[in-house]
């Protein structure tokens, strides 16, 4: 299956029907759980018992929250589609919750957040789902408005599935034009479902305290709970953020791109409504290097 964003602006895509069919799969209440213990380790918030007010960018129905209220603290959640809100509500989660799109700025308060997290939701901001949408003008508003509202020294940090390296990389060159620290931390960069990955961010100049921590499995090592999910990465590589690297590895995929990926693509655009060729045991066969 095709990631939700290539299917549909999140608004249509998350109508009443799928923000409920969403919420009660367990499989993705155990996902989202999971992802966001891990985000909210990455958050790395004093342990000085504190309950601190948090952001949850792109909160759905509010299974991500869930995890923040379990561990005492505070948020606000914003979202762009009313039907997961109102799922949300019905649901009496504990968040205060905004009806927002994110790629028009947050329109908060500056220096009010102690800590952000998103799941599954940036990436959405990569694609114009608008004839107004311009994904550059958007993702500078987002982070923008994200490092203005983060107290000093707070971080962000937002789990995202990019199509491919130029998204990742733009997430990361717009999160540091707004002022950020950080990069991109890997989880199970081995595991083609397990691997997650989050953009670990920090408001203020890179110091000591700004180092990245490590992604986990990056040894080699096997995950245990392998998520069966459509949501893995897709041709996904890069690490934490450095020019050279990311070329060399983008090079790599562009060289490695092999019959599933083609007809995945061509699913893709099919769902978008272009006229695409049918598959045949011809499609995606490896050409001779010479005729
Ligand atoms: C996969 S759901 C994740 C929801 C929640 N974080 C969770 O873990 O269950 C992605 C959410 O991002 C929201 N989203 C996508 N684009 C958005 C935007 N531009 N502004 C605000 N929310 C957005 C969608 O409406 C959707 O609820």
């Amino acid at each position: 299956m095709p990631r939700p964003e290539v299917q549909a602006p999140p608004e249509i895509f998350y109508n009443e029907v799928e923000a409920r069919k969403y919420t009660t799969s367990s499989r993705i209440i155990e996902i989202q759980a999971r992802i966001s213990e891990r985000a909210l380790e990455l958050l790395a918030l004093p342990d000085d018992g504190v309950p601190k007010m948090l952001l949850d960018i792109g909160c759905g129905s509010g299974l991500s929250g869930e995890t923040l209220t379990e561990h005492g603290h505070h948020w606000i959640g914003c979202d762009i589609s009313k039907s997961m809100l109102d799922v949300a509500l019905e649901r009496e989660t504990e968040g205060d919750l905004l009806l927002a799109d994110m790629g028009e700025g947050l329109g908060l308060r500056p220096g009010v957040i102690d800590g952000a997290i998103s799941i599954s939701a940036v990436q959405w901001l990569c694609n114009a789902d608008k004839s107004s949408h311009e994904p550059r003008l958007r993702l500078k508003a987002f982070f923008g408005s994200l490092y203005r509202c983060l107290a000093r020294g707070a971080r962000a940090v937002l789990q995202f599935y990019a199509d491919n390296v130029k998204q990742s990389e733009m997430l990361v060159s717009f999160a540091m034009r707004a002022g950020f620290a950080g990069g991109v931390v890997i989880d199970w960069p081995h595991s083609s479902k397990a691997k997650k990955s989050y953009l670990v961010l920090t408001c203020g100049a890179p110091s000591v305290n700004t180092s990245l921590p490590k992604g986990k499995g990056q040894d080699g090592e096997a995950c245990s709970d392998d998520d069966d999910d459509d949501d893995s990465d897709d041709d996904q590589t890069v690490g934490t953020y450095g020019r050279d690297r990311m070329k060399k590895r983008q090079k790599v995929n562009k060289n490695n791109r092999g019959k599933d990926w083609l007809l995945r693509k061509k699913e893709q655009m099919r769902k978008r409504g272009r006229d695409v060729p049918a598959d045949t045991k011809y499609t995606g066969r490896k050409r001779k290097s010479r005729f």
